[in-house]
């Protein structure tokens, strides 16, 4: 088979970037090794930053998200039982839609079936070659076969644990990260909402966030040990524990019910350098990591892809390349701002194991600071609602 861009990694960033190359007319395959029931039993962040949005209807893939998607004018803080509100609206003029990951995931596999876009799933032990030449190939075994794919360019938008970032030498490739002492307990459950915007707590016992999906579907995450056993997590501890950390107004609110979902997951910021070996290009979680303090995860690969899409439309259209050549240091200058924002947010509302008096004060102050300035706040704002492409 031969394709013009063959893509690695069927989750947002591989199809979304599929779905725009496709509607302009270049010819795309997607390589994932899941299948599809697996890709979408997926429970990610909820959050699109204004820039995400604008991807999704240029796509063609925004009409449910702007039917059942909530647009959100602003977020809440609260430390010491005491919460005030970041106006993104009237600080920055821009807002955020709520709508989960999976869904927006659901609506790009919706989009690819109705344009015939080509997504191989199952694909077994994919394998980018030649990858220094301007003959690059993709080998993959399926269904007890082996294939392979020329193409023109291979972009790994394989995530964290995907085989592309690998393909780039040691010698040349630069990561940098930073593991937090610390997870996050996510809980889905069928109830309503305890606010009408999310809640970002910082306390004593820990981080929390109050979230949702939709008026009768809430997200809430816990800061817990990494290592703490699920089973340790009953509904009624979670509860428990959410109500100690947040404002008492909201605790008095909340509607409690059975988890429909239970994870801990680890957080960890991480950066690797070049996104780019030869006709290699990387996208997404591939070549990033964000603690989803900041809900940064998706909003990043939406960046990414905008730039490769922007960069592979001029090198068909134009045959010019400098914005190919151009694409990692792009991407990088605003991974780099996102993830200041994502660690900035993460060690300024979590409360650290090794964390003194001292460490505590400043917290109390970075928060009273911005509780009492307009332009500490309008910085957080322009950040959250995502900075621009
Ligand atoms: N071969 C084929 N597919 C692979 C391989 C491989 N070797 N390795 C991983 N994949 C697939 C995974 O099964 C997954 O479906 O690549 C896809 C990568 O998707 P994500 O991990 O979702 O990464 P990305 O598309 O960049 O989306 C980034 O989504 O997952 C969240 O936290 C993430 O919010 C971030 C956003
Ligand atoms: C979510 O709704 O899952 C969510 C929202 C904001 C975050 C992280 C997760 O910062």
């Amino acid at each position: 088979m031969r394709t013009q861009v063959c893509i690695i990694g069927g989750g947002p960033s591989g199809l979304i970037l599929s779905q725009l190359l496709h509607k302009a007319g270049i010819d795309t395959v997607v390589l994932e090794r899941r299948t599809r029931d697996y890709v979408l039993s997926r429970i990610r962040a909820g959050v699109l930053e204004f820039g995400a949005v604008n991807m999704l209807r240029k796509a063609g893939v925004g009409a449910r998200m702007d039917r059942e998607g909530f647009v959100h004018d602003g977020v809440y803080l609260a430390a010491q039982n005491r919460g005030f509100r970041i106006d993104f609206k009237r600080l920055v003029g821009k807002q955020v839609m709520v709508y989960g990951q999976t869904e927006v995931t659901q609506d790009l596999y919706a989009a690819r079936d109705a344009m015939g876009g080509v997504v191989i799933h199952q694909a077994e032990g994919v394998t980018p070659h030649d990858l220094k030449t301007d003959a690059p190939f993709v080998t993959y075994h399926r269904d007890g076969a082996e294939h392979r794919i020329d193409c023109d360019y291979v972009i790994g938008c394989d995530g964290f644990h995907g085989v592309s970032r690998t393909c780039i030498p040691a010698s040349v490739l630069n990561t940098y990260e930073r593991v937090y002492p610390f997870g996050w307990l996510g809980v889905l459950s069928q109830t309503p909402p305890v606010s009408d915007e999310l809640i970002y707590a910082n306390h004593e016992r820990g981080f929390a966030l109050c979230s949702m999906r939709n008026e009768n579907l809430s997200r809430y995450y816990l800061q817990v040990p990494v290592d703490d056993p699920i089973e340790k997590w009953t509904d009624a501890a979670f509860w428990d524990e959410l109500r100690r950390r947040i404002p008492e107004d909201a605790a008095g609110r909340i509607v409690t019910g059975a988890a429909i979902e239970k994870s801990i997951a680890p957080l960890r910021s991480f950066v690797a350098e070049p996104m780019r070996w030869g006709r290699l290009f990387l996208v997404g979680d591939a070549a990033h990591i964000v603690p989803p303090t900041g809900a940064k995860g998706l909003n990043l690969a939406m960046s990414d892809v905008h730039y490769l899409y922007e960069a592979l439309l001029s090198r068909y259209n134009d045959r010019d390349e400098a914005a190919l050549d151009g694409y990692s240091a792009c991407a990088l200058a605003r991974i780099w701002k996102s993830t200041r924002f994502s660690w900035w947010m993460t060690t300024t509302l979590h409360r650290f194991p090794d964390q003194a008096g001292f460490d505590q004060r400043i917290q109390e102050t970075e928060l009273a600071y911005l509780e009492s300035s307009d332009i500490a706040q309008a910085a957080l704002a322009e950040n959250y609602v995502g900075l621009p492409y």
